[in-house]
């Protein structure tokens, strides 16, 4: 499934991920500076944030208890589409999944 970064700018990014990555991971591999995740996907930072386009939001899986904690303290303003990259998984069904990226992380 290949999933797309939107960048402040408006410039775009096309990832192709393989089986079980995260977004997050997909980012990172492709040294998108939009993303820090700087405790390595274990959902302690909060410096993977991204906006989840909204035509995706519904299509999600729920945000869990301790994502919605730390989607308190990111860095850019939290809104209803926040989301910790590292806590979505890309399965088949997110295949044109788009998230944009938020002006900071830190
Ligand atoms: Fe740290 Fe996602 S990488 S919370």
């Amino acid at each position: 499934p290949a999933i797309t970064f939107i960048h402040p700018d408006g410039k775009s990014d096309r990832v192709e991920t393989s089986g079980g990555e995260s977004a997050m991971q997909a980012a990172t591999r492709l040294g998108l500076d939009g993303i820090l995740a700087e405790c390595g996907g274990n959902a302690m930072c909060a410096t993977c944030h991204v906006y989840v386009d909204e035509s995706w939001v519904a299509r999600l899986p729920a945000v869990a208890d301790d994502e919605d904690a730390l989607l308190d303290g990111t860095a850019a303003e939290r809104l209803p589409n926040s989301r910790l990259s590292c806590q979505i998984h890309i399965t088949p069904e997110l295949d044109g999944l788009v998230l944009r990226l938020p002006e900071r992380q830190v």
